[in-house]
């Protein structure tokens, strides 16, 4: 799981890998549009961390998630690009990919799975999504269940009920409908039951677990493998989130305000796990409102009335002291 290329230098001015040009992206408040994004163009090189400056408000999520292809561009609201292919024009399996494989996205409010695990949600981008067949399942067993809930429902009024009282194929028919809808349910909770059961059978034997227990390790949440979200700390919800981004190993990771929630001392534990990461090659777009957590960075932009502003002067950070303060 861990990366092996060096780092080339803070200074690196590899090849642009993604990149973003004149960016429009409008929201709507009802009937009143809220242009975000005016005219946003951003380059990252390989190898480098680039820091997004903003304020509350500026764009800062809005244009991570299009660079990421969360979201897109107004219609003709510019192209990004990752290695010379136009994200914004991908669609299904191609947008899967890039999404899960070529970056890693840390959301600024972790989005983890409630009811998964640590290690189950480290684990979600080497699941194998499933196929058209087994996302229909659902649908079939709800209609065995209710086609089994009708028929016995009305086997169960024809026989059940007294003859005197024979019941009218009104009343049957009512019954079969209760019934229907009792298997239906019924089925669908089969379903979710093996569905779960046989999930963790392959996870459990899953080579990729181990890679991810590795990483989980490396972040200091081996002890923590088998709890929820909820049992979790701050700290720990952002490591497994970044675990999580980094299972397919990508080539980029795009962090949005990746220490925002976390109080001083554990966003530095996250910073500096980053930077191991960073020294070994990874690429990072990292979104912030902090200008000590920017200086972390190779480089610094701000976005401000939706346009991004180059090579913004930031205070001596970690990097020019060669420690993380
Ligand atoms: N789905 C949406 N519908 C309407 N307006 C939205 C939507 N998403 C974002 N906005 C608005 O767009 C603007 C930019 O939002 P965005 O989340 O990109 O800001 P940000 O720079 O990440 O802010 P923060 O630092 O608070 O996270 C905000 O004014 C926000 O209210
Ligand atoms: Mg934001």
């Amino acid at each position: 799981m861990t990366t092996t290329t060096e780092h080339p230098d803070s200074t690196s001015t590899g090849r642009t890998v993604l990149e973003a040009s004149g960016l429009k992206k409008t929201y709507r408040m009802g009937s009143v549009p809220v242009q975000v994004l005016k005219d946003a163009s951003i380059e990252v090189r390989d190898g480098e961390w680039l820091a997004i400056l903003g304020a509350s408000g500026s764009g800062k999520s809005t244009l991570l998630h299009l660079l990421g292809g969360l979201d897109l561009p107004d219609p003709d609201g510019g192209v990004v690009s990752h290695r010379g292919r136009t994200v914004s024009s991908l669609r299904g399996a191609g947008l899967n990919r890039y999404r899960n494989r070529d970056i890693g996205f840390v959301f600024q409010f972790y989005h983890l799975l409630p009811e998964l695990s640590v290690l189950e949600n480290a684990m979600l981008p080497c699941m194998v999504p499933p196929s058209r067949m087994r996302a229909s399942l659902p649908l079939v067993s709800a209609a065995a269940g209710a086609t089994i809930g009708a028929l016995a429902g009305w086997f169960l009024g024809d026989v059940a009920l007294p003859a005197a009282d024979a019941a009218t194929p009104t009343m049957l028919g009512v019954i079969a409908a209760t019934w229907a809808v009792v298997g239906a349910a019924l089925g669908v909770l089969c379903f979710q039951i093996i569905r779960v059961v046989v999930d963790r059978m392959r996870l459990k034997s899953d080579s990729s677990a181990t890679e991810t227990r590795r990483t989980l390790e490396d972040f200091g949440l081996l002890h923590r493998l088998k709890h929820r979200p909820s049992q979790l700390s701050g700290g720990e919800r952002q490591r497994t989130a970044i675990a999580r981004a980094l299972g397919n190993e990508p080539r980029i990771l795009l962090a949005d305000e990746p220490t925002g929630n976390l109080d001083a001392n554990t966003g530095r534990e996250i910073l500096d796990l980053l930077k191991k990461r960073h020294d070994s090659g990874l690429t990072i777009v990292m979104v912030t409102h902090d200008p000590k957590v920017a200086a972390y960075a190779d480089r610094v932009v701000r976005i401000e009335d939706g346009r991004v502003l180059e090579d913004v002067p930031t205070e001596p950070g970690p990097r020019d002291h060669g420690q993380s303060s």
